[in-house]
């Protein structure tokens, strides 16, 4: 992997910061200044001023995110963020976005490729929400839904919707444009007074309370990779 994808999943610095440190040569591999297109395998020796590093271990976390905590690695506003939440050791990053006042599964990993991969559209990852509206949902707001909506950005692709209730509604999409289901449910009419994400890439958040997490099992990380590897 890229030099400074190891310096970041070794927990020394973001990618940007470890570029940072090899431009100013305080990196070495195998005795030599490392340069920032330097790929690392396992079996080099890496030294960040002088000192070895460890390579870390891959960790993918399940976050149920509460309210009120920001989706991204640090906030130049000092708001919580769910990083925050997880243990800072290995450090992750998560996965996509959750806007501050959406609640439910969040990924969170240190492996750069998988969230790479899970993030693009390509891939098709299945999110599952479920809203709560301001007005009522009527059959024909779920045909629109499940034909797609024209939003600013350009028409949506079919959504999957299932009524759950006169303002309650189970939508599964598979884009992950920004406020993308307030924005279809506000064009139908129907603003977003809560939403949760109940469902992301066949995860659920059953035993898990908001701000609780899990590592995810062996078995859900090779079903995770093996359905995205590329052909
Ligand atoms: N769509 C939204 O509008 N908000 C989210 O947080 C996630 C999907």
């Amino acid at each position: 992997m890229r030099l400074n994808a190891y310096l970041a999943r070794a927990g020394i610095a973001s990618r940007r910061k470890s570029d940072d440190l090899i431009k100013a040569g305080r990196v070495l591999v195998n005795g030599e200044p490392g340069q920032l297109n330097t790929f690392v395998e396992k079996t080099d020796r890496v030294e960040v001023d002088g000192r070895e590093v460890a390579a870390q271990q891959l960790a993918i976390i399940l976050l149920h995110k509460p309210v009120g905590h920001v989706t991204t690695a640090s906030d130049p506003h000092g708001r919580r963020t769910v990083v925050d939440i997880v243990p800072s050791n290995p450090r992750v990053v998560p996965v996509g976005r959750l806007d501050v006042d959406t609640t439910g599964a969040l990924l969170l990993t240190n492996d750069g490729a998988l969230a790479h991969t899970l993030a693009h559209p390509k891939y098709g990852v299945e999110k599952t929400y479920v809203a709560e509206v301001d007005g009522e949902l009527t059959n024909e707001v779920l045909k629109q839904l499940r034909t797609g909506i024209e939003l600013d950005d350009g028409p949506t692709a079919p959504a999957k919707a299932r009524l759950l209730g006169r303002n309650r509604i189970e939508l599964t999409i598979h884009e992950g444009r920004n406020h993308q289901v307030k924005r279809m449910l506000e064009a139908v009419g129907l603003p977003v007074r809560r939403l949760h994400r109940s469902g992301y890439a066949g995860l659920t958040l059953e035993g898990l309370e908001p701000g609780q997490w899990r590592k995810l099992e062996p078995f859900e990380v090779r079903r995770l990779r093996r359905e995205r590897s590329p052909e």
